[in-house]
């Protein structure tokens, strides 16, 4: 696992950010597995500058999103698809098409979990995904305990997940307790996993995905497996990782070495 420690939230998303614009140059029709929350919201608007410059087009690109909130159609202000369409896909050209968030008001979410699974392989499997974390250590809404190679299904939040997700519902307003979401099997097949973390309330989850045991109890830990996986954090959430010095020496060898070879 590739563990990048930067001073700030902004350098983080432009770091994260980069990854995807890379991609997109070498690679114009990439399939992007995507993730909502508050973390990713800036690396979406520095892709949203990228295209508006002209650097890059969204044209050929598919994206599936991690997880949704079960009971919520699309257009409901609260559901996952509404804030990504808001967020970046309205900004780019993407194709609305070929962007998919698992189905909240399926009539039969057992088999929409199955269909998802299908619609993945069938675009030929995820090339990055990204990813943020909850202070529990979950990654899409697989909370502690979730299947370490579990697939896309219907998962119960934890009381502290629907807690943390409070704020963005008013108070009278029904917030739903269970989810779709991508299983960790599911992201562990992306050929490549980007995740993000910022401030303090996640360096103790940040400490245990990368120093802690692999574990169910924290389900990012399973990014250990992952041979192509990078964590991108602030140094408020780094602060709890033992061997940060060592992991900012390996990264300032790997840019002098990519410096070396020419590559950016
Ligand atoms: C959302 C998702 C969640 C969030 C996590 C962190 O699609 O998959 O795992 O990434 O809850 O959320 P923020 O970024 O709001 O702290």
């Amino acid at each position: 696992m590739q563990v990048v420690i930067l001073d700030n939230a902004d350098a983080v998303a432009n770091y994260g950010a980069n990854i995807f614009v890379r991609r997109l140059q070498r690679q114009p029709a990439s399939v992007f597995g995507l993730a909502t929350g508050s973390t990713p919201v800036a690396l979406y608007q520095k892709l949203i500058q990228t295209y508006e410059r002209g650097e890059v087009s969204f044209r050929d690109v598919t994206t599936f999103n991690l997880d949704e909130y079960l009971g919520l159609s699309g257009d409901h202000p609260q559901s996952y698809r509404h804030f990504m369409n808001q967020q970046l896909f309205e900004h780019i050209d993407i194709n609305p098409g070929n962007t998919y968030v698992p189905p909240g008001n399926a009539s039969n979410p057992i088999s929409a979990c199955e269909e998802y699974e299908q619609l993945i392989e069938k675009h030929g499997g995820i090339d990055i995904q990204l990813l943020g974390i909850g202070r529990n250590g979950h990654i899409g809404f697989n909370e502690p305990s979730s299947g370490l190679r579990s697939r896309t299904r219907v998962k119960t939040l934890t009381p502290a997940t629907i807690d943390d997700n409070a704020r963005f519902f008013e108070d009278d307003e029904y917030q739903p307790h269970l989810s779709i979401t991508m299983g960790i099997g599911t992201i562990l097949d992306s050929r490549q996993v980007v995740l993000l973390a910022t401030g303090s309330h996640k360096a103790d989850a940040i400490r245990d995905t990368v120093e802690g045991p692999l574990s169910a109890a924290c389900p990012a830990s399973a990014l250990q497996m992952h041979t192509n996986a990078v964590v991108i954090v602030d140094e408020a959430a780094a602060a709890r990782l033992q061997h940060a010095d060592f992991y900012k020496h390996i990264e300032r060898e790997n840019q002098q070495l990519l410096a070396q070879l020419g590559i950016n």
